[in-house]
């Protein structure tokens, strides 16, 4: 269905219309009246006569003509029946403004509500939603109070209290919308499916999403990387605390936290994720209304050297590249710097910098075409007071935006100052008081525009299966059948080698005289380990003998193991050993495949070992892959340098680590038996050396 009419409906009924101005019915239908709505509007009221001044209908089974959209403002009990008319009716949205339903465990009641509706083709938004706002449409079918300037923004809000909280706080600085909806609920349309409208909305320039969760993480996905080719998504999540430790049966389970994991997912599709309600309006407004800046160069242009040095540290944390070629930059700015200033990136204007210097510095900066993007920051003096702004900024920034360069200003100084940012950001100037906020917004920009130029080389079209994944689901089909949810280390490797992932020489042994003959056949010095369904944690059951470099070492070790298994789990069958070539040394990574109760498959990177879940040092990403998607996760980690080699050391085989997670990656996509895969350590060698799998652990899906 086109979504369209949800937001540019030819016709709304509001029922629960009402002439009391304390109900929601009667702010809903004032709002849809006075916002100049010209559709036709449809209120519907038990007692009939006009509501508001409009003829009402007893029943929405009264109204004669077509209904595109029902907004429906009665007590929940009377809600079924009411979405039950409408959808017998026709209605083709209905906007279930009223609470109670599944919020507070009434799921039951939303969903026979949900069902009944979409089963004749109506869809539902909400429950528990403030409504909807189109700008085009000059429509607004919420309950929020005054007038919503209409503009560029659109806002998708999880929740409706903090939704009209952003719409307040746009309205108080003067932001435009062009679409508010509020998805509450979500039994029916969720986020994913209302990005389907606003991408194509012109009006719509930047995306707000609120977001406490997604139900269909794969579809979130598809829906904002979507988007993102169109135009910016700012997205605030809540959550950032929360701990997805539930299937921590391996270490990227227990890693992959759903917020680490939609944090990296975010960023694969480009969104831009904000820390709070304040960074999501200055980079949503400023990206709704400047041109992203065309190459990497920004200059800081200051009146305060402490400013301009805070700035430079704002640069490092949010990925801003300074000018830095100080002979062309003392060409650009010797004329307006005085000799006791600096032209070093900052631009020290000094103390005795007025209006007209600031105007000087900005001209220099806009003629000189290896400038992209300006920081302007005005500290308040006796000289550059707050009356000189007005000159100062306005004048500078509609000529600076009309050369195709990104400027935000910082003012900082007493209240009259204070008053000049209200006003300018009413304006839509980018202003703030703070010059983390300025320069955050020109980060924001920055990694939306690397985005964009990323994207457009390579466009994730996942390689196709190069093994035969039935030989894999055979192994795993066999563990099932014996009532095991993970594999044995040889069913492991196995499977690694079908898929092509190197692991190192082994060979099982049931008897001391089998073992002395594996390890001669690998050849020494060798690993041991147990093979026991019953012991999963090996070493802590002193299951693992290295570095063995004889037959005598390898007897001895035979007996230990034995023995201290048969100690720790008494009653576990032990089926012998796994010799082993012992693995030489490298750079010790984690990788890993699973399948994410949200996001559905996903494949992760760590730095490897025993410390990986105190380090953290993760990073996520979910389908379609590329190599070029996977070096970015890879390069995303802290110990990336590692694999870069450090102190004389050589580069290591980063091409084998992604072949390597790749090969996971469509392991875990082609057998749906399979919820985990993790391979920790992979041991990756030099350049050309590749890398080894040491340890592997497949966990099936639990039925
Ligand atoms: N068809 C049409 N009108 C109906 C009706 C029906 N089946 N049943 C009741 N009405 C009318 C009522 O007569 C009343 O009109 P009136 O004032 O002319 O008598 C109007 O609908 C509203 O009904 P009322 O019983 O007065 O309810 P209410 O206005 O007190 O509360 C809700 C209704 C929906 C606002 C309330 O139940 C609710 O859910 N509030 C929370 C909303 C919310 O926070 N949503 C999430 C925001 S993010």
């Amino acid at each position: 269905m086109n979504i369209k009419y949800l937001f540019e409906p030819r016709s709304i009924a509001v029922v629960g219309a009402s002439r009391d101005k304390g109900k929601i019915g009667y702010a809903v239908l004032n709002n849809i009246q006075s916002g100049g709505f010209s559709g036709k509007i449809y209120p519907i009221n038990p007692a009939g006569g006009d509501v508001l001044g409009i003829p009402s209908h007893k029943n929405i089974t009264d109204v004669e003509d077509d209904i595109d959209v029902a907004c429906i403002t009665i007590p929940a009990k009377y809600v079924f029946d009411s979405v039950k008319q409408c959808a017998d009716r026709g209605v083709k949205y209905g906007i279930i403004i009223t609470s109670g339903f599944s919020e507070i465990g009434n799921l039951r009641e939303e969903r026979k509500i949900t069902e009944y509706a979409n089963e004749r083709g109506m869809r539902i938004l909400g429950p528990n939603v403030f409504g909807v706002y189109s700008a085009v449409s000059h429509l607004n079918a919420t309950f929020v109070s005054g007038d919503i300037p209409a503009g560029h923004l659109g806002m998708i809000t999880q929740s409706g209290a903090l939704g009209l909280t952003l719409i307040g706080q746009a309205t108080i600085e003067n932001i435009g919308m062009s679409t508010i909806v509020s998805v509450g609920n979500k039994s029916d349309l969720d986020e994913s499916d209302l990005l389907e409208y606003i991408v194509r909305d012109d009006f719509t320039r930047v995306v707000l999403m609120y977001i406490e969760g997604v139900r269909d993480g794969e579809k979130f996905i598809r829906a904002v990387r979507q988007t993102t080719r169109e135009k910016p998504v700012v997205i605030i999540k809540a959550g950032r605390s929360e701990k997805g430790s539930r299937a921590a049966a391996s270490h990227t389970g227990s890693l992959a936290g759903s917020d680490e994991v939609f944090d990296d997912l975010i960023r694969q599709c480009g969104a831009l994720r904000a820390e709070n309600l304040k960074e999501a309006f200055n980079w949503a407004t400023v990206l709704a209304n400047n041109p992203l800046p065309k190459g990497d160069n920004t200059v800081i242009i200051s009146n305060g050297g402490g400013a301009g040095v805070m700035a430079t540290d704002a640069c490092e944390k949010f990925g801003v590249t300074l000018y830095d070629d100080p002979e062309r930059l003392k060409a650009i700015f010797a004329k307006s710097v005085p000799a006791f200033g600096s032209t070093k990136n900052p631009i020290d204007l000094t103390g005795s910098a007025g209006g007209q210097e600031y105007l000087d510095a900005f001209d220099a900066a806009v003629a000189e075409d290896n400038i992209d993007s300006i920081v302007g920051i005005f500290c308040e003096t006796a000289i550059m007071s707050a009356d000189v702004l007005e000159t100062a900024i306005a004048g500078a920034y509609a000529k600076i935006k009309a050369s195709g360069k990104l400027i935000v200003f910082s003012l900082m100084g007493g209240q009259a100052t204070a008053d000049y940012v209200t006003a300018a950001r009413k304006r839509q100037i980018p202003v703030s008081d703070e010059v983390y906020d300025s320069v955050s917004t020109v980060g924001a920009a920055y990694q939306y525009k690397k985005y964009l130029e990323e994207r457009s080389e390579a466009d994730n079209s996942a390689p196709a299966l190069d093994f035969d994944a039935t030989a894999i689901t055979a192994i795993t089909a066999n563990a099932r059948q014996q009532g095991r949810y993970f594999l044995l280390a040889p069913e492991a490797q196995k499977v690694m080698d079908i898929a092509g992932i190197r692991i190192p020489k082994s060979l099982p042994a049931k008897t001391i005289k089998e073992a002395v003959a594996a390890a001669n056949a690998i050849g020494y010095p060798v690993v041991m380990k147990v093979v026991s369904k019953d012991i999963i944690h090996k070493s802590d059951a002193g299951g693992i003998a290295l570095d063995l470099e004889n037959d005598k070492e390898v007897i001895d070790a035979y007996g230990a193991i034995m023995e201290s298994c048969r100690a720790y789990a008494p009653s576990a069958v032990i089926e012998g050993v796994d010799i082993s070539e012992m693995v030489g040394e490298g750079t010790e990574l984690i990788v890993g495949a699973r399948v994410d109760h949200i996001f559905g498959p996903i494949v992760m990177i760590g730095l490897g070992g025993i410390y990986v879940e105190v380090m953290k040092d993760v990073s996520f990403r979910a389908f379609p892959l590329d190599k070029t998607e996977i070096l970015r996760m890879i390069k995303e980690i802290r110990s990336y340098p590692l694999l870069l080699g450090v102190r004389g050391e050589k580069r290591k085989d980063i091409e084998d680590v992604i072949h390597t997670i790749m090969k996971l990656g469509m392991i875990i996509r082609a057998c749906p038996d399979i919820s985990d895969i993790e391979i920790n350590p992979l041991v990756v060698y030099e350049q050309g050396s590749g890398a080894k799998a040491v340890d592997v652990r497949i966990i099936l899906k639990k039925e």
